[in-house]
Order: structure tokens, then sequence, then C-alpha cells
């Protein structure tokens, strides 16, 4: 018997000391100390001994199984201790590898300069009004004294939805100031950036689709000194401070009276150079007193209150800003180029 639990002790050792797994660790115990064991099969046969012998072969037999239960422990925590180095290994980060670069984009050029804008009219309470791009010729025209003969009216220039040419792209902007007068309460003053569609044939000066920001103050007593001061505040935020500005008289249906207010040219100062064409000014905007019928058709009495508009190119002032000189790079979004504001 002691012979057999010697080769138990070397055979379940030995076994242990190799397993190479927490599951092949469990079977071992299960085969040696299991109720159906070796160990067990051993102890059974302890009844053939006589009383003298049975104590010590009983002390050998429990010295035996706590041995192979503290190899069973140990070869248990070696090899979690193994699984471990093995996994830190596996999931080991370089830190000192060069990250994934990702992108990251930047406001479009113009936006930026729409940004600007914003915020000056902002700063001095007008409030920024959105509306539809399709619009019904009523608004875009009608409302605003361009009667049906009118050439912008062509099929030629704008893009229109239906037969009866009542349902169109805006062509501009202005049809915002009848939006707000129909639809705020006095006094108004807001601006109304966004896009606007003519039938335009794409080069470095034009595109079907462009950008216009509307202006629009409505109030007692508002004159046209208000307009020349107010416009003249913009310019000299924008191109800084004692930037020269001359307003034209102009015609458009909507106001009267009406004018273009043109820049001096801040390049040349007024002498005439590429940037300005030789003129040594750049116009910038088309302006005007509303006009009396403009208010009387959106409910205002036009007796009591008067107001100023204007209607300027966003693309235009951006491509001043920042020196671009055709407006299809604007639209192209290649990054080559947006990357260099
Ligand atoms: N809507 C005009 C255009 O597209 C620009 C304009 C002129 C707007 C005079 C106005 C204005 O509000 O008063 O050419």
């Amino acid at each position: 018997m002691k012979e057999l639990m010697q080769s138990l002790r070397e055979a379940s050792i030995k076994a242990i000391n190799e397993s190479d797994n927490p599951e092949s660790i469990e079977a071992l115990r299960v085969r040696y100390l299991g109720k159906k064991g070796e160990l067990t099969a051993i102890l059974r046969q302890m009844g053939k001994l006589s009383p003298e012998e049975r104590p010590a072969m009983g002390q050998l037999a429990n010295q035996l199984r706590s041995e192979i239960e503290q190899a069973l422990e140990l070869r248990k925590t070696m090899l979690s201790k193994i699984v471990l180095e093995k996994q830190l290994e596996a999931e080991a980060i370089d830190v000192t590898l060069p990250g994934a670069e990702q992108p990251v984009g930047h406001k479009h050029p113009m936006y930026n300069v729409l940004d600007q804008i914003k915020d000056i009219f902002v700063g001095m309470g007008f409030e920024i009004v959105d509306g539809p791009e399709v619009e019904l010729a009523d608004y875009n025209f009608t409302k605003l004294n361009i009667d049906e003969g009118h050439p912008s009216r062509d099929w030629t220039d704008t893009f229109y939805f239906t037969e009866d040419g009542k349902i169109l792209l805006r062509t501009q902007t202005s049809p915002m100031q009848v939006h707000a007068m129909e639809t705020k309460s006095l006094p108004i003053r807001m601006i109304a950036p966004g896009r606007v569609y003519r039938k335009d044939e794409v080069d470095a000066t034009h595109s079907p689709m462009f950008h216009q920001i509307e202006g629009m103050v409505i109030d007692k007593g508002v004159t046209m000194a208000d307009l020349k001061a107010t416009l003249n505040l913009v310019v000299e935020k924008i191109y800084g401070a004692g930037t020269v500005t001359r307003f034209r008289p102009h015609h458009f249906p909507f106001t009267e009276p009406s004018c273009e207010m043109d820049i001096q040219c801040h390049k040349c100062g007024g002498k005439g150079c590429p940037t300005c064409k030789g003129e040594g000014w750049i116009e910038v905007l088309g302006a005007g007193m509303v006009h009396p019928k403009v208010l009387a058709g959106c409910g205002i009495d036009p007796d009591v209150y008067s107001g100023w508009a204007f209607g300027m190119g966003l693309e235009r002032l951006a491509m001043g800003e920042y020196k671009i000189t055709d407006l299809r790079l604007i639209f192209d979004n290649d990054v080559r180029f947006l990357e260099q504001f």
C-alpha cells in the first residue's frame, strides 16, 4: 500500500506540474481526489489492513491528499499568472507608435464672411431670418412691384417649376422683405441671408446658384440718412475704419429712391487697378427706401411707417476679402483650395 501511495504521489505531482490549463487541473483533481479517484481507491483497501497498520497508513494517505491539493493549488496560481502574462503581452499598446490622424475640417471661407456680417448686424439689434428657396412668383416679383412685363421675370432668366409661372426658385432674397412685413410686428430690423438662383452660364463671375444677404428696417421716421449711416458703419467694420463709400442713384422696382453703394477700392485707394477693373470703385450692394406700394401691399401704412432695404452678393464679398479671382473655386469644394483659409 505504501508503494501504491508512493507511485500515486510521483505520477500525480508530475501530471499536475505538466498540466497547462485550468481545465486540465480540474480534471486532475477529479482523477486523483474525486469520489471515484485514485486516492479514494487506495483508501478503500485500508479495510484489508490490520488494525495496527491502519493509523499509520491513514496518516500517510492524509499527507498525500494534502500534498496533491497543494500541488494543484500551486499549479493553478502559476497557470493564471502565465495566462495573465500572455494576455498582457498580446494586448500591449505601443504608445510610441504614431497615431492615425483624423483630418478636421473647418468652416467654408464664404461662411466666415457671412458670420462676420451676421455678428455686425446682430450687434445693431437686427434679427436673422430664413425663408423658402422655392418661392411664389407673387413674392419674388409681384409684391415687390415687379410687373408682368419686367425682364427679370423672363423664362430665360428664371427657373420656373410650373407652366403657369407661379412657382419658381427665388432669383433674389428680396421676397424675404415681404415675408417679414407680412408676419412680423413693427418695428422690423432683419437680415435674411440665403441661396438664390438664376439661369446663368457658369464662368469666373457667374453661377446659377449664389448667395445674397437681404437687409431691411421698417419703423416710424426712417430715412435715407439711416440707410447710409448703417451701411457705412457695416462697411467700416468689414473693410476697416475710414473706408470711403459712395451712393449712386439707381433703379429697383421695390425701392424709391434706389441706389447702389460702391466702396473705394481698398487695393489702389481709388486710382484704378486690376481689383477694381480700373474704376477706383467696387460696387457692393443695391439699396433704397422701401417703395410705398410694397409697404401698402404688405398691410403697412406708408404714411405712418417708412423703411430701407439692401441686397448684396455674398460670394463677391468673400472673393474681395480673400482675393479669390474665380467664383467657381467657392463651389468646387476642392480641399486644396479650402485648406488655404
Ligand atoms: N434684389 C436686388 C438684386 O438681386 C438687390 C437689391 C436692391 C435688394 C435694392 C434690395 C434693394 O433690398 O433695396 O439685384
